[in-house]
């Protein structure tokens, strides 16, 4: 369905309900999601962005609803991830002349996914594309989230499409922010999406909002590629963004644990009391690698000042699930995080070790080595694993 935003500007994108996976399985989208393409249209028109290759046809079929493709003068392509550029190939097969508008490195990954020769048109931060009496303008965004990403702002409409940036996978009948009840759920999912995200690339992240905020646009819409538009106060998501940017925490600690038999899940509760003896103002989450979200665990481990992760030893090694979640961890390249290791044993015992090294090497500030409890703890282990956590608290006291 095409839904209008102002008298020049409609969504013409996707909302995918049942989208409960992203990027194969690495990321759950428990709320759905869309793929938001929009239609400019001033004495010139545009179309920016795509969706997914599985709308592909239904794309093209509700755009013939609302333009003749032919009209459409121009198609801007801010980033070329499958799930924006998908439908190229079918929209291309009826206007195969039409010219692409993206950066240089955005038309290397559409030869490299589709592998056609297109009008391709590249632009640079600073350049315009003039509809008639608006314009827009490009702002190259390496990075955010891949190495062709780019916003566009239109003039007149002081619009600012951001893609992948400020997005959240949020399917909702809304457009807007202010349009759904779940505000503290939409929030969530914008801080989900970039943990699990934007979070490796912070860095680029923290220079571009900084960036975007001395241009002083004046911004009355962000529109993203996934979820909600921010209409209420847009100013306040760019914000977020440089808050998470900058090795964000709250008061908040993280153990994620796995257990075979209980022990491990034992020390954890006691290690977690410990920590609350010290830090009673914090949020200590417990949160089992193998049956809790691992995309959630990660939220959870971004937004928390210091994170624990426990696992039995088992064939002189981790578990499965621990394993998963260390290599993630690596890659969201942490900042400023206490860590800690921790897990039961029988014999060889080696895991709480080797899980200090994954996270000092993931980049945590690992000062302890892993606490060990043989077998099932008693009393008095639970008793020191109470203690440990104590002391791992005065860290961050
Ligand atoms: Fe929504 Fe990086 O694609």
């Amino acid at each position: 369905m095409v839904k209008k935003i102002t008298d020049r500007v409609s969504w013409v994108g996707k909302t995918d309900w049942e989208l409960k996976r992203f990027h194969g399985d690495e990321l759950s989208t428990d709320r759905g999601s869309s793929y938001n393409a929009y239609l400019v249209r001033d004495e010139k028109t545009v179309l920016i962005d795509t969706v997914w290759r599985p709308y592909d046809r239904e794309f093209v079929s509700r755009l013939k609803e609302t333009t003749d493709l032919h009209a459409i003068d121009y198609i801007v392509m801010q980033h070329n991830e499958v799930d924006h550029s998908g439908a190229l190939m079918e929209l291309m097969r009826e206007i195969p002349d039409t010219p692409i508008y993206c950066t240089k490195k955005g038309e290397a990954i559409l030869r490299g996914h589709y592998h056609q020769n297109w009008h391709f048109v590249n632009v640079r931060t600073g350049d315009k594309l003039s509809l008639g009496s608006v314009e827009l303008t490009f702002i190259e965004a390496p990075m955010l989230h891949w190495p062709d990403t780019m916003f566009s702002y239109l003039s007149g409409e002081e619009i600012l499409f951001s893609n992948d940036a400020f997005g959240q996978h949020f399917a909702s009948e809304s457009l807007y922010d202010d349009g759904v009840e779940e505000q503290e759920a939409l929030m969530y999912e914008a801080m989900k999406y970039y943990a699990n995200i934007l979070c490796p690339f912070s860095a680029m992240v923290g220079r571009k909002v900084k960036e975007l905020q001395a241009m002083q646009l004046p911004i009355k819409l962000i529109c993203p590629s996934h979820g909600l538009i921010w209409r209420k106060q847009p100013a306040l998501i760019v914000e977020k963004y440089q808050q998470w940017a900058d090795a964000y925490q709250e008061q908040r600690v993280t153990i994620a644990y796995d257990t075979m038999w209980q022990s491990t899940r034992l020390m954890a509760e006691a290690i977690a009391d410990g920590i609350r003896d010290v830090l009673p103002a914090y949020e200590v989450k417990l949160m089992n690698a193998a049956k809790d979200d691992k995309n959630d665990i990660l939220t959870e481990m971004f937004r928390s000042r210091a994170v624990l992760v426990g696992s039995p030893t088992v064939n002189n090694g981790y578990t499965y699930a621990i394993a998963g979640l260390l290599e993630m961890m690596k890659g969201m390249k942490l900042k400023k995080k206490l860590g800690a290791a921790f897990g039961s044993y029988g014999w060889s015992g080696e895991a709480a070790k080797q899980i200090a090294e994954h996270l000092a090497t993931a980049g945590l500030d690992v000062s302890v080595e892993g606490y060990r409890t043989p077998w099932v703890p008693d009393e008095e282990a639970l008793a020191q694993c109470r203690a440990f956590g104590q002391e791992f608290a005065k860290q961050l006291a």
